[in-house]
């Protein structure tokens, strides 16, 4: 299973923030926003990620997250030249899908909750899975309407009259014949290379299976100036009455076995004296009192 974070973009609606930094690397309370995406593949049981961005921003995703190593993982990088939407990672990213199955996340998307619907789409039968999420407007985003056995009737892109309230989240897990759809894409009229498009044509072939992410589950999304604010709030409500960090990648490399206790001693080395690194060594101290 290989997994694909797209994290380039313009970013344009964030700016002047994006003028500097781009969005995946913004904070979202205590960490970058590329450690959400991370963190959920890596919980998902994903060890060999690529993730794309602008040629500019490439270097610093390196220095911050390197070969992955540390973490236990495999993370490559590959460019994307210009924001060709969304569908366009299937065409960057081809190489290393191979003949494999993928799931792709978006950089600014954020889930909180039980993965287990993640974990469902990653080993199931169907060539493309993606995931309705239930919201108030969903004219905002593409718009899913499916059966009682999760079979996808329509899909919509902003549509003006939803034909349901479930919206799809930028999580999405496709077989490699993702790979010549997103190849025989035209660009739309906002001239990208639509993800929606893709999703079209498994639903034509009775192809694309829709799990429902129940009312539990949380999904955010930080492109605007207002979304990224509640995103921050909202994981700081929940570490704070928790004590528990959400998208922390150290933990999550550790909780998934991808390094073992010494390595996550050898990860928190290379942090500074900090509340983050006192909540490692928390995580370090009970897990070794588990373990005894
Ligand atoms: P969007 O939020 O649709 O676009 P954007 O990030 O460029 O922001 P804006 O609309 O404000 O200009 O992108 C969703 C995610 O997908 C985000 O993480 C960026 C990423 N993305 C790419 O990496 N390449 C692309 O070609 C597109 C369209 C998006």
């Amino acid at each position: 299973m290989k997994g694909i974070i797209l994290a380039g973009g313009a970013g344009s609606r964030l700016h002047p923030l994006t003028g500097v930094v781009t969005k995946q690397l913004q904070a979202v309370y205590d960490k970058p926003m590329i450690y959400y995406p991370l963190s959920t593949l890596m919980l998902a049981g994903i060890r060999d990620v690529l993730l794309i961005s602008t040629p500019k921003d490439r270097p610093v995703f390196e220095a911050l997250l390197g070969d992955g190593s540390l973490l236990g993982i495999r993370i490559t990088y590959v460019e994307q030249n210009e924001p060709r939407g969304i569908a366009d990672a299937f065409r960057v990213g081809a190489d290393f899908i191979g003949s494999d199955r993928v799931c792709l996340i978006l950089g600014d998307n954020i889930f909180y909750g039980y993965l287990d619907f993640l974990r469902k789409a990653l080993s199931h039968p169907s060539p493309a899975v993606i995931f309705g999420y239930y919201v108030t407007d969903p004219g905002r985003y593409g718009v899913i309407e499916f059966d009682g056995d999760g079979l996808a009737l329509t899909i919509e892109e902003k549509p003006l009259k939803p034909r349901s309230h479930y919206a799809v989240p930028g999580l999405y897990v496709y077989n490699a014949s993702v790979i010549e759809v997103a190849r025989s894409l035209e660009p739309s009229g906002r001239d990208e290379l639509e993800i929606t498009d893709v999703n079209r044509h498994f639903l034509e072939k009775g192809e694309l299976h829709v799990i429902r992410l129940g009312r539990g589950m949380a999904w955010l999304d930080t492109g605007t100036h207002q979304s990224l604010l509640d995103a921050a709030n909202f994981i700081a409500t929940i570490e704070a009455r928790q004590g528990l960090k959400i998208g922390c990648i150290e933990e999550a490399a550790l909780r998934t076995g991808c390094v073992d206790l010494d390595g996550f001693l050898a990860l928190i080395e290379s942090s500074p004296d900090c509340p983050y690194r006192a909540y490692l060594e928390c995580i370090a101290e009970e897990f070794d009192s588990d373990r005894s």
